[in-house]
């Protein structure tokens, strides 16, 4: 049995590119055979930034529901939230104090925070608190309590995995063999989704279309992509078009080989941004409904956590039992 695990954090709505490029690839990772999956929500890592905690509860509660509606099966993988696994943050106590403290500075989320700090000129330490200081130790703990052998992710976190691998290494060179050593897995294959301005759709760009957008704001988000003035006769290239990325994503192999042979010989982009919407909307219509009645009985989504957190508590036991004996406690 192969373990995979990943980390979701929760930081507000996902959208179409966390669609396309994490979520879906990760849980078709869990449904292969020979696979235990577990993903957690990191409320932790994410305190480190949201510290509302009305925002933290919601945001919570959406991630989770926005996984279990685009088909993360709980009765297969295993669903929880990290703060509900106390045996994560002892673990994350233990692998800092074999940690050395430069290591942490080589991590690109604090060098980033303190290279915008140097271009503000403010002082290096500005907005810098010890949870991102030490965010790949937690990340760390999240990985290797559960003898995680690959963990999903997107490419900004392999420097991340990386950093677990190597503290696993340090951990079992001087305690013996105890952890097992993570590898990371990027999706290929899935292009990076284009947003409303054609550049990669990021939060960080404000040009995201959330997953479950309701389908007038949909119709009107897509509405607003970007294209270029070529008139409905003119022959368009469908690899260079925002319109045609996100159709490919949605759409049959069928309907993507149609729809690209229209482009070359006259299609209109309005008649295009129809069919976008379209293939879309029949994909996450019957995801919209669950992921709502789920956010309206958020006991529920509790339910599936706790239930989540007592199988995960279980995995954890035991390797944080096994860990504490050999650094002799
Ligand atoms: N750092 C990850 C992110 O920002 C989330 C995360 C936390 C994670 N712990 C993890 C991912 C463990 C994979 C494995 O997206």
């Amino acid at each position: 049995m192969k373990t995979i695990l990943t980390g979701i954090k929760p930081t507000g709505r996902a959208h179409l590119g966390n669609y396309v490029g994490a979520i879906k690839p990760a849980i078709a990772l869990s449904e292969q055979e020979g696979v235990k999956s577990l993903y957690f929500i990191a409320d932790y890592h994410a305190l480190n930034a949201v510290q509302d905690p009305k925002l933290m509860k919601t945001y919570t509660y959406e991630m989770a529901a926005t996984w279990i509606a685009l088909g993360l099966d709980p009765d297969r993988s295993i669903l929880y939230r990290q703060s509900d696994i106390p045996e994560i943050t002892e673990l994350s106590h233990i692998l800092s104090c074999i940690t050395p403290k430069s290591f942490m500075n080589k991590s690109h989320a604090y060098k980033s925070a303190v290279d915008k700090n140097l271009a503000a000129k403010v002082d290096v330490n500005a907005g810098v608190n010890m949870g991102l200081y030490a965010y790949p130790i937690l990340m760390a703990a999240d990985i290797l309590l559960f003898g995680t052998d690959t963990v999903p992710v997107g490419r900004d976190q392999i420097q991340h995995v990386e950093m677990a691998r190597d503290i696993a290494e340090n951990f079992n060179r001087k305690f013996g063999e105890t952890l097992t050593l993570p590898t990371y897995q990027v999706s290929e294959g899935t292009l990076v989704l284009p947003g409303l301005d054609g550049r990669k759709m990021s939060k960080s760009y404000n040009n995201t279309i959330a997953i479950f957008e309701e389908p007038t704001s949909l119709l009107k988000l897509i509405k607003k992509i970007k294209t270029d003035s070529k008139t409905p006769e003119d022959p368009k290239d469908p690899n260079d078009s925002t319109l045609f990325a996100l159709f490919r994503e949605f759409a049959s192999e069928e309907e993507i080989k149609e729809l690209g042979k229209r482009f070359q010989t006259g299609v209109g982009y309005g008649e295009v941004k129809q069919s976008v919407f379209q293939v879309v909307e029949r994909r996450l219509q019957p995801a919209r409904e669950i992921y709502l009645e789920l956010l309206h009985n958020t006991e529920k989504i509790d339910k599936i956590l706790q239930d989540g957190a007592i199988e995960a508590r279980k995995i954890a036991a035991s390797k944080l039992a096994e860990v504490k004996r050999k650094i002799g406690m």
